[in-house]
């Protein structure tokens, strides 16, 4: 017979401390009204040190469990999306599975920037409609405070920490996932990077004095490539599941810049009231923006049957994808 991947719960983790753009006018050279004009953000969220990035993604599968009603002992595979994982190795996935107690699931972090959560859902989707699984733990968590150097200005402002989660299973009612879009660009790949850390550059006196370990990124180039390759990606999406963009009842993209936003919604002449937004207060989460938003939207506004929502993101890589899920 054949399987439907649906998301059948959500729930997000979002620690409580605040960094708001006046204190943020304490730490560089910076302004709120710079940040809120250039970027659309007022304050994002900031981690403590005991909410590593395992622990935001416990805290959001829990609620995404519950809100499905699928217990820990059920779960068969826990993905997790991370660019800012607890460890290099082992993976953030093992640390939760051991945390939710989840013992029969298998555990994998991957990699795909702020495009983690839509890559994930071809991941999901695959070992569900496969029949490899019956219950998939989708995460995406991201502790960035952790890697983006508070020194730095042009980066320093953009981004915030928390998570979000999803089970995603054959059984029950929720958001079908119709289909998927991917595409990457290695090309581009020091367009937006940590430099060091990893095998090209092992942590040394000198990668730690010359700031290597944090976030660097070229804004303005970045910039031009998310809308374009945001709106290909979701017209890609669209035509391959033959639907038209008056059948999308909401927009949820990537919360990375207002005016990225802004821009992608004009190229699709979606009113502003059907664009899901959280960039006002969580700034750029990365992998976890697209689910965190998910979720606040499906707690916000109950989506009716056959409702069609576009998922759509773009990161570090490059990478970008694009997402048709279906209320059945
Ligand atoms: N406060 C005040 N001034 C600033 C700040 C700041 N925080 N940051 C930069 N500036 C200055 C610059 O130094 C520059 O000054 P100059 O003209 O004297 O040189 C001026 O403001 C303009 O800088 P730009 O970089 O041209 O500003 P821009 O309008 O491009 O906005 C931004 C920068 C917000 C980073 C934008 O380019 C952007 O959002 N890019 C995309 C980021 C993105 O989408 N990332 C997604 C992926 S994230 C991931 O995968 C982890």
């Amino acid at each position: 017979m054949t399987k439907t991947a649906r998301i059948i719960g959500t729930g997000s983790y979002l620690p409580e401390r605040v960094l708001s753009n006046v204190d943020l006018e304490k730490m560089v050279d910076t302004s709120d009204d710079w940040i809120l004009t250039r970027t659309g953000m007022k304050e994002r969220r900031l981690a403590h040190e005991n909410e590593h990035t395992s622990f935001m993604g416990s805290e959001a599968a829990k609620k995404a469990m519950e809100d499905a009603g699928v217990a820990a002992a059920d779960i068969d595979m826990i993905l997790v999306a991370t660019l800012s994982p607890d460890y290099a190795f082992p993976s953030t996935a093992a640390i939760i599975q051991a945390d939710l107690k989840a013992e029969k699931a298998a555990a994998l972090d991957f990699q795909a920037a702020c495009t983690g959560y839509v890559y994930g859902l071809s991941l999901a989707r695959a070992y569900v409609e496969s029949g490899l699984c019956k219950n998939v733990l989708l995460i995406a968590s991201e502790k960035l405070s952790s890697i983006v150097d508070y020194e730095d200005r042009t980066t320093c402002v953009l981004f915030g920490d928390g998570a979000g989660a999803s089970v995603i299973s054959d059984e029950g009612e929720g958001l079908a996932i119709k289909h998927v879009c991917l595409g990457a660009d290695g090309n581009q790949a020091e367009l937006l990077i940590m430099p060091a850390g990893g095998s090209r550059h092992p942590a040394s006196k000198d990668t730690v004095e010359r700031r290597l370990h944090y976030l660097k990124m070229d804004g303005k180039e970045v910039f031009k490539h998310a809308v374009r390759r945001m709106e290909a990606a979701a017209n890609q999406c669209l035509e391959e599941v033959g639907i038209k963009k008056d059948d999308i009842s909401w927009l949820v993209p990537h919360q990375a810049n207002i005016r990225i936003i802004n821009a992608l919604a004009k190229r699709f002449e979606m009113p502003d009231d059907r664009v899901f937004k959280t960039i006002h207060k969580y700034g750029n989460t990365s992998a976890s923006s697209v689910i965190i938003a998910l979720d606040e939207l499906r707690k916000e506004q109950p989506i009716k049957s056959e409702e069609h929502l576009l998922l759509v993101a773009f990161g570090a890589g490059l990478t970008w994808g694009a997402s048709v899920l279906t209320q059945t």
